[in-house]
């Protein structure tokens, strides 16, 4: 008869051979399933006389732990392979290069308001913000544009509910910080003594019922106010021809004033620029409304037009960005197309 020894190692030989844990256990079952070759030595147990019995029963204990023991480390062998293969199916290649995440930049139209902004704030001009949504007095009426007035035509006007519109211009910021600063300002006034100047820019958007290569229906303006007791043209002309010198970074640059007519300014003027060089040399380019404060308007503001005088004015801020960048049609600012877009980063 076989010894068990040799039992042992057939097994551990059936158990190296099988590669995947089912070969394994249909190995298994060849010696220790219900009809292995184990309990089939276990069953004939019973016909063996008393005293061989119980040494043959140890015998067949003792192989069926070794069996057992190899079983286990099969099993344990075979499942750290399978944990093998599976972690280098899932390993990194640290060697690759990497998938980079696009960087974004600042749109142009916001560009050219910071340019803007940094401009007029080495002029000393505070920087203010306000509503898109807009009253009718502060768009209209307090820049003396009353309901029936004829200039309200020039402006083709979205109207939302509740009576108020879409600021068709930056405009109404003039009221709005001019009355904050008034108010803040009030006990000078009061005790005839002079009042800080006003010297704000306020850019944002605008909206008017209008779209073409060079109207978009939303589009940005800023608008400038400077108030005091001795501002004239003269310092008009200085501050916009400062502003365009150094938004062009070209001192080869002229404006000129075009007379005009808005009802928020007496006398009005449009503001043209030139370049003295480049693609766009030699011709007149609108790129401002302007003028002396109306008197109205000063009173409005909460101050008193026999001593306060002032100027404002207000640009398109896509024109200049068109004109800086080179840029032929407006809509390519918010048509959102990343081509467009990314030569700006
Ligand atoms: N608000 C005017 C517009 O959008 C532009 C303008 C003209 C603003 C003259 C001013 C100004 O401040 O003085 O057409």
């Amino acid at each position: 008869m076989e010894a068990f020894s040799q039992l042992v190692e057939r097994a551990g030989l059936a158990f190296a051979q099988a590669t995947t844990p089912a070969e394994l256990e249909d190995a298994k079952a060849v010696f220790l399933g219900k009809s292995g070759e184990l309990t089939a030595q276990m069953k004939l147990l019973g016909s063996l006389p008393v005293d061989e019995k119980k040494a043959r029963g140890a015998e067949i204990n003792a192989a069926k732990q070794q069996v057992e023991t190899l079983l286990a480390d099969r099993r344990q062998a075979l499942a750290e392979a399978e944990l093998a293969l599976q972690l280098r199916a899932e390993s990194l290649d640290v060697t690759l290069p990497g998938r980079r995440r696009g960087s974004g930049g600042l749109h142009p139209i916001t560009r050219a308001m910071e340019r803007i902004e940094a401009i007029f704030g080495s002029m000393g001009f505070d920087v203010a913000d306000g509503p898109e949504i807009e009253t009718d007095w502060f768009n209209f009426t307090a820049l003396n544009t009353p309901a029936d007035h004829p200039a309200r035509s020039m402006h083709d006007t979205f109207y939302v509910e509740g009576g108020h519109v879409l600021r068709t211009h930056t405009s109404p910021m003039q009221i709005r910080y001019a009355v904050r600063h008034v108010k803040q300002h009030r006990h000078l006034l009061d005790a005839g003594l002079p009042m800080p100047e006003i010297r704000v820019i306020a850019p944002g958007r605008t909206y008017r019922v209008d779209s073409d290569a060079t109207h978009s229906p939303m589009f940005h303006q800023f608008e400038g106010l400077w108030v005091g007791e001795a501002i004239s043209f003269k310092d008009l002309k200085s501050v916009y021809l400062g502003f365009v010198r150094a938004f062009f970074e070209s001192d080869d640059l002229r404006i000129r004033f075009r007379p005009s007519y808005f009802p928020f300014t007496e006398p009005s003027a449009e503001i043209d620029m030139m370049f003295g060089s480049g693609p766009m040399q030699g011709r007149w380019l609108e790129v401002s409304g302007s003028g002396q404060v109306h008197p109205q308007v000063i009173r409005n503001m909460g101050l008193d037009p026999e001593r306060h005088i002032g100027f404002a004015f207000g640009s398109g801020i896509d024109r200049l960005a068109m004109l800086r960048y080179g840029v032929s049609d407006l809509r390519h600012f918010f048509d959102g197309d990343l081509r467009f877009l990314s030569q700006f980063k």
